[in-house]
């Protein structure tokens, strides 16, 4: 396979709404995405019409199946739940640590020149992460591994996450830049939903508990938002001020702290707690977009 060829060809495996994508759009092809959810990939489909999407569960997938990819590159953003205190911190013991495991299996048969990775900082001291080095060092990639947060490129929004990038090239140094000097009300949507308002009740009984920003505070950043959002109140996200209340972040703010563009479509039906979840469970494309450089293609 010609390596040098422009743009790399990648296979985004757990796209999810496809942060991948959207972070590497410029650099690469996109040859085919992966994910066992619908929800995801209908989502996936519609604003990435030409990118073959597959839906299957990745912990039967074959190597031929990986390998007729023909990837010069595969990205990998698996299930973190097996290294969060919500998840119990089974690590290789969950059952959703399988399908990486079973990627583990393929990697040395299928040997894509390049490989990334994205996960909760509990990946940094687990046995899925010790088990995917000794994969890489075993099969001869160079490995770089950094925690990183959007806040280090000026991004209010903390999303802590680990990365990891490997190559039978050489791998280079990260883009630095900051995205720009931003405040929160940047984030917000011109007209919220009333939607997204807390019922006083709840706001009267938990308030205080929970972590509120105001947004004209430029010094103000938002809490990481998870998949739960929405659905639990607390360790999930920040709330606003707003119209002597609180207010949840919507969706489309959530996607915007990420780095998602202005065009970025739901489907219509997709409920809030749908959108929620999608955009909770992504990645910053931000930081994504500057991590990449470290892969020889990407540079
Ligand atoms: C952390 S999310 C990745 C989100 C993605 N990076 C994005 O930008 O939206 C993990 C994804 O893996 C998918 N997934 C989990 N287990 C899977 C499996 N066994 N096979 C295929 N996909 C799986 C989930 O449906 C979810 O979309």
């Amino acid at each position: 396979m010609d390596r040098k060829r422009e743009p790399v060809r990648a296979l985004e495996l757990f796209c999810g709404i496809g942060g991948f994508a959207e972070a590497a759009c410029e650099k690469a092809d996109v040859v085919a995405a992966v994910d066992q959810s619908e929800i995801a990939l209908s989502v996936y489909r519609l604003n990435r019409p030409s990118t073959p999407v597959k839906g299957f569960n990745l912990e039967t997938v074959s190597p031929a199946v990986l390998a007729d990819f023909n990837a010069d590159m595969w990205w990998l953003s698996p299930p973190c739940q097996p290294y969060t205190v919500r998840g119990k911190c089974r690590d290789l013991e969950d059952s959703r640590a399988s399908s990486l495991r079973r990627i583990l299996s393929i990697l040395p048969q299928v040997r894509p020149f390049s490989l990334g990775l994205e996960n909760v900082e509990g990946f940094a001291a687990s046995e899925a992460r010790n088990l995917l080095v000794s994969v890489l060092k075993s099969c001869g990639y160079r490995i770089r591994e950094i925690s990183l947060c959007p806040t280090r490129f000026g991004v209010p929004n903390r999303r802590p996450r680990y990365y990891l990038f490997a190559s039978l090239g050489e791998l280079g140094e990260m883009d630095e830049a900051k995205i720009s000097e931003y405040s929160m009300r940047d984030f917000l949507d011109g007209r919220p939903s009333p939607e997204l308002a807390l019922p006083p009740g709840i706001v009267e009984r938990f308030g205080r508990g929970l972590p509120t920003l105001d947004p004209d505070d430029r010094n103000a950043y938002a809490a990481c938002f998870a998949s739960s959002y929405g659905k639990a109140l607390m360790h999930s996200g920040s709330y606003l001020v707003h119209n002597g209340g609180l207010r949840r972040f919507s969706p489309d703010e959530i996607l915007r702290f990420h780095g998602f563009p202005a065009a970025f479509k739901w489907p219509p039906k997709l409920g809030l707690r749908k959108r929620w979840h999608l955009a909770g469970n992504s990645l910053s494309v931000f930081v994504l977009r500057r991590a990449l450089s470290i892969l020889p293609h990407f540079k």
